[in-house]
C-alpha cells in the first residue's frame, strides 16, 4: 500500500520553548490548524500545542495530557511519548488487517483535524503509531488561507524497537508498508524518497554506530534546500549540534540536534 508522512507528533515539556526553537533557530513557520466541525476533547491552547506545517500536515508539538485517552474514549494516549502519523489511501484495509490479527486500536474517527479519519495502535514495542486517511478534502476557501511558506518536508523518521522481526512483520504485514531493507539491527521502509527506520538497540549498537546520533525516542528529519543557514543559527544560539555529518539512512548532509525536551531531530539537505 502507498503511504506518506502526515505528521510527526513531537512531545514537549514546555511547548513555548520548543515553538521558539523550531521557529527562530530551525527556521520553520507556524501554520494554522483546521478543526473538524465537531472536535473531540483536544485541550488545545498555546501552552499545549504548537503547529508547523500546512493543511494540518507537518509537525505537531504537544504537551502530554494525562487524561487525553479517557477524555476521548481511546485506549491509546497519542499525547504521551510522541508518534509518527502515516496517511494511507484506504484506512479500512488497515483496520481489517488489525481486526483479523486481533490487534486493538483506537478508532478516533474525524475528531482533531478537518476531514482526517485517525486511528492509533501500538506497534510490538509499544510505540504509538497513527494511521490516517483524508476522507474529506479541505474546503478550498480554508486551503486558500493556508500559507505555502509554512509547508514542511518530512524526510524520514526513526524509532527504536525491542524486537526487529516482530516489528518488521507488524509494519509490513499489518500496516502495509511494503518490504523493507533489513540489516543486522535495523529495517528501513522506503516510499518515494521517504523512509521509516526501525532500529533495535541491542548491545554493541553504540560501538557500531559511534558517528550516528540516536535516541530511544522516535526522531525525524526535515528536508531543507540549504541547511547552512540552520547551521549558522544553531551556532549563533550556541546550541550544541552534530555539525554537518552524513545521514545514516541515505548519506545526505545532515545536522543532528536535540530540540527542547531532549528530542532528537535532524535537518537534511534535499
Ligand atoms: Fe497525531
Amino acid at each position: 500500500m502507498d503511504w506518506m508522512f502526515h505528521h510527526i507528533n513531537l512531545p514537549a515539556v514546555n511547548v513555548q520553548e520548543t515553538r521558539t526553537f523550531l521557529r527562530d533557530v530551525i527556521g520553520l513557520q507556524e501554520g494554522h490548524w483546521i478543526y473538524p466541525d465537531r472536535p473531540g476533547e483536544l485541550h488545545h491552547d498555546d501552552d499545549s500545542i504548537a503547529y508547523f506545517g500546512r493543511a494540518n500536515r507537518g509537525l505537531h508539538v504537544v504537551r502530554s495530557i494525562v487524561s487525553f485517552a479517557r477524555d476521548n474514549g481511546f485506549m491509546h494516549n497519542p499525547t504521551v511519548g510522541g508518534h509518527i502519523a502515516l496517511s494511507v489511501p484506504d484506512l479500512k484495509v488497515v483496520k481489517a488487517r488489525l481486526d483479523a490479527a486481533g490487534t486493538p486500536y483506537s478508532d478516533a474517527g474525524v475528531y482533531a483535524m478537518s476531514g482526517v479519519h485517525q486511528i492509533y495502535v501500538y506497534d510490538p514495542s509499544f510505540n504509538v503509531i497513527e494511521i490516517n486517511q483524508t476522507v474529506t478534502p479541505l474546503p478550498s476557501e480554508k486551503l486558500d488561507q493556508q500559507d505555502l511558506r509554512a509547508e514542511i518536508q518530512l524526510h524520514h523518521a526513526a524509532m527504536t524497537v525491542l524486537d526487529l522481526a516482530s516489528s518488521v512483520a507488524f509494519y509490513r504485514d499489518l500496516i502495509g508498508l511494503g518490504e523493507p531493507t533489513v540489516n543486522r539491527r535495523s529495517a528501513i521502509f522506503r516510499n518515494s524518497g521517504l523512509a521509516i527506520c526501525l532500529t533495535c538497540l541491542t548491545s554493541g549498537y553504540a560501538d557500531d554506530n559511534a558517528a550516528a546520533p540516536t535516541s530511544r525516542d522516535p526522531y525525524f528529519t526535515l528536508a531543507f534546500s540549504d541547511i547552512e543557514p540552520v547551521k549558522e543559527r544553531l551556532e549563533r544560539a550556541e546550541i550544541p549540534n552534530s555539525g554537518i555529518v552524513s545521514d545514516p539512512i541515505d548519506g545526505k548532509e545532515s545536522i543532528f540536534v536535540y530540540a527542547p525536551s531532549m528530542r532528537l531531530m535532524a535537518v537534511v539537505g534535499s
